[in-house]
């Protein structure tokens, strides 16, 4: 769509967006990264700019995208650094979005030179939690920091302990974030393809379907939503 198509229904609104997956590093040249391409947060980016919005972009690693026009964006590479870029920019935001991959763990240590080969097997990887930035940022809002509407992600494949929408209804639950965005993934669902299917899931326990589309499609949906909810938000 043309950008002077869209509604400028997002004027005077500050949007934080992260993007993409963190890369955590074991040494100079290595690193536990994840699959994420960064399209859907790109697109909820470049969507809210053309509907007015002022829109800090908090990027980490993904494929090669053209950075949206009138969009400030911040690289960021771990999930520390990515962190510290949301806590900033979630300051003075009325929405703040968390599109983001972010690793779950770290290397406990990262090694200052190329670990190299020997005869012998390596030495396990040890690991340790990264925070939960999401978590974070409405707990922080809760501790009266600042007061944006809070958007989290979830991609999420049944398993035998529940169906998709069981395990997004207690990552709602979990996260206390406002939305929550669903993607049902597997067989090749929503990483590195062009369209997305899910669900909006909100904290006052609506549920709604958003149609498969592309990643700007998808993104126009969730803003629609994002609006409606985020103006009539009594918290
Ligand atoms: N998230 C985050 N910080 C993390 C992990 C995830 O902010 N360390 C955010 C993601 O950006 C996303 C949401 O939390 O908006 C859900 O991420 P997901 O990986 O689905 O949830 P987890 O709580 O990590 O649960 P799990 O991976 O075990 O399903
Ligand atoms: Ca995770």
């Amino acid at each position: 769509a043309r950008a002077d198509a869209l509604p400028r229904d997002m004027e005077g609104k500050r949007v934080v967006v992260s993007a993409g997956g963190t890369r955590e590093p074991l040494d100079p040249v290595r690193y536990l990264g994840n699959r994420s391409s960064g399209k859907q947060g790109y697109a909820l980016a470049r969507v809210a700019a053309q509907r007015g919005a002022q829109v800090t972009l908090v990027s980490a690693h993904t494929v090669a995208l053209p950075e949206p026009a009138g969009v400030d964006v911040v690289n960021v590479g771990t999930a520390l650094e990515l962190r510290e870029a949301m806590h900033k920019a979630a300051a003075d935001a009325d929405i703040v979005v968390m599109a983001a991959a972010v690793a779950d763990f770290r290397p406990v240590s990262l090694a200052t030179h190329k670990i190299k080969k020997t005869d012998q097997d390596p030495d396990p990887v040890a690991l340790t939690r990264n925070p939960d930035v999401l978590r974070e940022l409405v707990v922080a809002r809760s501790d009266g920091k600042f007061d944006p509407y809070i958007v989290g992600f979830a991609a999420e494949t049944g398993d035998e302990s529940g169906d998709v929408l069981t395990h997004a209804r207690a990552k709602l639950a979990r996260k206390g974030c406002d939305l929550l965005v669903v993607n049902a993934v597997g067989d090749g669902k929503a990483f590195e393809v062009e369209d997305n299917a899910g669900w909006l899931l909100a904290a006052d326990g609506s549920e709604r379907p958003i149609a498969l589309g592309s990643k700007a499609q998808m993104a126009a949906g969730i803003w629609d939503f994002v609006m409606k909810s985020s103006t009539s938000r009594t918290v």
